[in-house]
């Protein structure tokens, strides 16, 4: 295709809807922490148009929005090094989604697993919203012509329907504009699954909190989780390769690793043979010693929602630079008169 220069443009986005978890911190933000001031331009979102595809309540979802702004903060997203600001606040997001609308086809959208799951059954009372969504998502990213999208495996096909909107708007237009944007894929030892079920991912809607943990959760909750969490009798293995069918024990070695920045076999190296009664404790020191201090740091910034709302708003104005002169042209391409 081309070779138009775009420049190296991350951009994700995490939605509010409910709090944060383990997940959303080793999976997403913390990697989003490490892209910054490198060779990409960073652009991180709380994509609250898209929480409401499914209902929120106004008050959970003001609440939600500035705890996943907190989280990012408190995590290390450094508002002079990344653009970080909530989706409502550029409207560009929403103008261009439209337009993306009428370029995506029915038969695409049918496709989306992701909506399937979650329509399940109830496909003719879910909100035309949530059908929408992957327009709206592509939207976000093209809004930038960021050219690279970190996202867990099951956002995947969403990227690659962004890359067939992008082409399909080049094509019928004959232009160049839209970069075809890459999906960058977390590894699946970072999918951070349930600490009572393995096979199941940790997620923030699950009925006992004692199977997930909370980025707001304080060190006394975060070591009880861990010193509690479903293990098997048997000790770790001298090999990582044991954990195959070890579901549980294998989660924890994982979440052991991503949070020592140290890889699964290290994390083997130094405790393969030994039992749970060593390695729990040793797993939940290091969660206390790593995640206190943000989920400190995290209640600091929820005590003051009118600062969280001044980064959000400085953060708006920058993605507005971006985003309305791409959107502009958008229009302009497409014959609108304005
Ligand atoms: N759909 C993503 C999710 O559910 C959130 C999201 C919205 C997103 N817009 C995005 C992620 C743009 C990356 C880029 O997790």
């Amino acid at each position: 295709m081309s070779d138009t220069a775009f420049t190296p443009r991350i951009f994700s986005g995490i939605k509010p809807s409910g709090g944060l978890t383990l997940g959303n911190y080793l999976g997403a933000i913390k990697r989003f922490v490490a892209s910054q001031g490198g060779e990409f331009e960073t652009i991180y979102c709380v994509v609250d148009m898209h929480a409401i595809t499914v209902w929120q309540d106004p008050a959970d979802l003001r609440t939600a929005t500035r705890e996943v702004a907190a989280g990012y903060l408190a995590a290390g997203i450094d508002p002079s090094k990344s653009i970080l600001f909530n989706q409502s606040r550029v409207s560009a997001h929403a103008e261009l989604g439209w337009l993306f609308n009428c370029v995506a086809r029915v038969g695409w959208m049918n496709r989306m697993t992701q909506f399937k799951d979650k329509a399940g059954k109830n496909s003719e009372n879910v909100s035309l919203g949530l059908y929408a969504y992957p327009s709206l998502m592509a939207a976000d990213i093209l809004t930038y012509h960021a050219t690279h999208v970190p996202v867990g495996e099951d956002q995947k096909q969403h990227v690659e329907l962004t890359r067939d909107i992008a082409k399909k708007f080049n094509h019928d237009y004959k232009v160049d504009f839209f970069p075809e944007t890459i999906p960058v894929i977390e590894g699946p030892a970072m999918r951070v699954m349930n600490l009572r079920d393995g096979t199941k991912k940790m997620s923030k809607s699950g009925e006992s909190d004692m199977e997930r943990i909370n980025m707001l959760d304080d060190a006394a909750t975060i070591a009880k989780k861990f010193k509690k969490a479903r293990t098997d009798p048997e000790p770790l293995p001298e090999h990582y390769d044991g954990l195959a069918e070890r579901p549980e024990a294998r989660n924890l070695v994982n979440i052991y690793a991503a949070l020592a920045d140290v890889t699964n076999e290290q994390v083997i190296a130094e405790f393969g043979g030994e039992g749970w009664g060593k390695f729990k404790p040793a797993l939940a020191d290091l969660a206390v010693d790593k995640l206190a201090p943000i989920s400190e740091e995290m209640q600091r910034l929820m005590n003051d929602p009118a600062e969280i709302d001044r980064i959000m708003e400085q953060g708006a104005e920058k993605a507005r630079a971006i985003a309305e002169p791409i959107l502009a042209k958008t229009f302009d391409i497409m014959g609108f008169v304005r």
